[in-house]
């Protein structure tokens, strides 16, 4: 496929056939996801397969109340966990056909990260710190456009990191490192490629954030 037009076209997958997706071919994604940029290309990734049912299992039990407060703000139109703003709103129970099943999903990746091996460029600042990321969300995008090249499609989620002190243990998660993505990968049952993004013009300006806007 065509470079700008994978990228255009890759959206979330969250239902997956059964078919199963083999070692080899994690291991091929893997392979092509570990050329992504990091600061001082000091690749502080690592990957761990999830296929033991029981961890599995705790795995979502983990993610389920996450999800249900995402579900409670959402239902009172609050933007759930975003920068200064707090959850005031009472969890709301909704099925999630990604964390119900997870026994079925084929594939299940956690992703960690190396805080020592992150350059935090923004970490004295008094506002959360996000540069760190940088250093790790590359890779994990590569994995899902590795993935689309194998046939695959998938998500990446971050319920599993508001837990991660529970989920330390659970995984083995090395000291000083976080958990930065849960992805889940399989052949989808359906690849969505109409994507809904805004315009360049509605985030892209000259000179200034409060410049021109660019288009
Ligand atoms: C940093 C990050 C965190 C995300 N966390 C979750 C998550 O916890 N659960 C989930 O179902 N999807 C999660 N997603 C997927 C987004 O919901 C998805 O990329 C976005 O809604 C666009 O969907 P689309 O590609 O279908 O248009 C996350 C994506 C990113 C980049």
């Amino acid at each position: 496929m065509d470079l700008l037009d994978t990228l255009r076209s890759t959206g979330a997958v969250r239902g997956f056939t059964d078919a199963p997706v083999t070692d080899a071919t994690v291991a091929s994604v893997l392979d092509a996801a570990r050329f992504a940029p990091s600061g001082g290309n000091r690749q502080p990734w690592r990957v761990a397969v999830i296929k033991d049912p029981q961890t599995r299992q705790s795995m979502a039990d983990l993610m389920r109340p996450v999800w249900y407060e995402y579900c409670g703000a959402n239902a009172v139109g609050q933007r759930p966990f975003t920068f200064g703003r707090s959850i005031d709103a009472p969890p709301v129970e909704v099925p999630n056909a990604l964390i119900d099943d997870i026994a079925h999903v084929p594939v299940v990746l956690a992703v960690a990260a190396n805080l020592h091996e992150i350059a935090i460029m923004d970490g004295n600042l008094d506002r959360p710190p996000v540069v760190g990321g940088a250093s790790i969300y590359p890779f994990c995008w590569s994995i899902l456009l590795a993935a689309r090249a194998h046939g695959l499609g998938g998500v990446l989620t971050t319920f599993l990191s508001r837990a991660e002190p529970a989920a330390a243990p659970l995984l083995g998660l090395p000291a000083d490192h976080a958990l930065v993505a849960t992805i889940f990968l399989g052949v989808p049952t359906h690849q969505n490629t109409k994507l809904r993004r805004n315009p360049v013009n509605s985030f892209a300006t000259i000179d200034r954030f409060d410049g021109d806007s660019l288009g």
